[in-house]
C-alpha cells in the first residue's frame, strides 16, 4: 500500500513538472490601433501574478522575435539578417528557450525561478521576464571583420527594436512592461549554462498588472 502511495506521488509530480512547449499559431491580427498602443506604451512596476493563456504567450513569443516573413525574417530587423539574438522565457512553471523556427519553447528548468531575474520587487510578480541574449559566435559567419564593439552593440538594438514591439503588444492587452538592465549576470549565467559567447544585453517583464 505504502509502495502504491509513493508510486502514485511520483506520477503527480512527473505530471505536473513543466515540459517543452509547441506554441500554437499566433494571432497575426487584431489588437487595438497601432497608434492607440503608441500612446498607451509606457514601463510599469505594478505586475499581478497572473498566469497569461496559451495563445497569449505564442503572440506575446511571436511579436518579440517569431517569424513573420516566408524567406524565414523576423518581426524586429537584424543586422545583416544574422538573428544572433536568443529569447529566454521566465515563467511560474518554468524557464524555456524561445525556437522561432518551429514556434515552440524549449525548457531549460522546471519551476518558478522568476526571482533569479533581479533584485526588484516586480520581477517576481510580473507573469513573463524575457531575457534577450545575443550569440556572438554567429558573427564568425559574417564572412567579414567586425569591430568587436560594433558586434555588441548590435546585440543591445537588435534587444531594443524586439522590445519595442513587446510594450506595444503589452499595451495591446493592457498589461505592463518593463524594460530592465538591472539583473545579475553571473548568477543567469551560471544558471542557464550560458558562456562568454553570450552578450547579456537587456530583460523585459511583461504581463497583466493592476
Ligand atoms: C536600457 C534601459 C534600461 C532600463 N533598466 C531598468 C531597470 O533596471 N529597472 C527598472 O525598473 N527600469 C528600467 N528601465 C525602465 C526605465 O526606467 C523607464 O523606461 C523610464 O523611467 C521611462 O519610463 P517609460 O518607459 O514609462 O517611458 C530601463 C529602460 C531602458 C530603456
Amino acid at each position: 500500500m505504502k509502495k502504491l502511495l509513493v508510486l502514485f506521488v511520483l506520477f503527480i509530480t512527473v505530471s505536473a513538472s513543466a515540459a517543452d512547449i509547441e506554441l500554437p499559431a499566433p494571432e497575426k491580427t487584431g489588437g487595438i490601433d497601432i497608434l492607440d498602443a503608441v500612446a498607451a506604451r509606457q514601463s510599469a512596476t505594478d505586475f499581478v501574478d497572473e498566469e497569461i493563456s496559451l495563445q497569449q504567450l505564442s503572440t506575446l513569443l511571436w511579436v518579440a522575435g517569431g517569424i513573420n516573413c516566408d524567406d524565414g525574417k523576423l518581426t524586429y530587423a537584424t543586422a545583416l539578417n544574422n538573428q544572433d539574438m536568443i529569447i529566454f522565457v521566465f515563467m511560474r512553471e518554468g524557464t524555456y528557450r524561445y525556437n522561432p523556427a518551429d514556434h515552440s519553447l524549449t525548457l531549460i528548468r522546471d519551476g518558478d525561478n522568476r526571482v533569479l531575474t533581479g533584485g526588484q520587487p516586480f520581477v517576481a510578480k510580473a507573469a513573463v521576464d524575457l531575457l534577450y541574449i545575443q550569440d556572438t559566435e554567429k558573427w564568425a559567419k559574417v564572412g567579414r571583420k567586425i569591430p568587436a564593439a560594433d558586434i555588441l552593440n548590435c546585440g543591445f538594438a537588435h534587444a531594443g527594436l524586439s522590445m519595442q514591439g513587446v510594450y506595444l503588444y503589452a499595451a495591446s492587452q493592457g498589461w505592463g512592461a518593463r524594460t530592465r538592465l538591472s539583473f545579475d549576470k553571473e548568477k543567469l549565467k551560471e544558471f542557464l549554462g550560458l558562456t562568454d559567447k553570450h552578450n547579456f544585453t537587456l530583460m523585459q517583464c511583461v504581463g497583466p498588472k493592476n
